[in-house]
């Protein structure tokens, strides 16, 4: 079965856009482990637009689920993963001005800076990954690096304009997924994912997790955060028959 990891920091989105505590991510955390979800992702950016330092505390005090922390690859960012100790921690490039997460992390780009991370996080039992684009050389520097998990982008996938064009990302994917299972990495998914796009991608068999966010609390306005969580696991295990 494909794990899943939910995103809850547009819960925290809207709760900041009034400056207030509603909705509350607590609660929102309550009903993921009422639903027996996997993990719940918190992307603690540093800008602080949506999720803070002392959400992602409270939540991991308060509910018995592991965390997969999503954080620039930063020594200021890896402290305060190693101060949370979370399940897992996720480098995600990171941009002043973007919406969302635009793109992978370039791993040889950033070698040197991830090297001293990996260093200061060696001691630890966070699992760390890479949100990465399924390419090759990237797989290849991520594994020369020693770790051991990435997470494929799936945004340019979920955003393709045409289905010629979401069956070659797809293809990209795939490949990708099995060629990191191959040379003995543990591959994650997610960006953009929803009810329409998500079956493709979870029937992909060499990825053992997805992580989703941003259509879950969409979708929650309309049938609420239990109900659009069930579904989406319903859909998720419909495609590993
Ligand atoms: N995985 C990673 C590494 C991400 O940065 C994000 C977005 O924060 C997601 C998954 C979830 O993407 P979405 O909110 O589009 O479902």
């Amino acid at each position: 079965m494909c794990k899943l990891g939910i995103n809850i920091d547009h819960v925290a989105t809207l709760r900041n856009a009034r400056g207030q505590s509603h909705p509350d991510l607590l609660k929102a955390a309550f009903i993921l482990k009422e639903c027996k979800v996997d993990s719940i992702t918190m992307h603690l950016r540093e800008d602080r637009r949506h999720i803070k330092d002392d959400d992602i505390f409270l939540i991991k005090d308060k509910v018995d689920l592991p965390i997969n922390l999503e954080i620039a690859p930063t020594e200021e960012m890896t402290k305060i993963a190693l101060k949370l100790n979370p399940r897992s921690v996720c480098f995600v490039p990171e941009k002043r001005e973007e919406v969302t997460t635009e793109g992978g992390l370039n791993i040889s780009a950033n070698a040197k800076k991830i090297e001293k991370l990996l260093d200061l996080i060696s001691n630890s039992k966070i699992k760390v990954a890479c949100f990465i684009e399924p390419d090759f050389d990237q797989i290849n520097s991520l594994k020369s690096l020693g770790i051991r998990t990435l997470e494929l982008h799936t945004g340019s996938y979920a955003d393709s304009k045409d289905k010629k064009n979401m069956k070659k990302k797809l293809s990209l994917i795939q490949q990708a997924a099995k060629y990191s299972t191959e040379i003995g990495l543990d591959c994650h998914a997610g960006h953009g994912l929803n009810y329409d796009n998500v079956y493709d991608i979870a029937s992909i068999k060499e990825i053992k997790e997805l992580n989703i966010g941003h259509f879950i609390i969409g979708e929650s306005i309309f049938s609420g955060l239990k109900n659009s969580i069930l579904k989406m696991k319903r859909i998720i295990k419909a495609s590993r028959k």
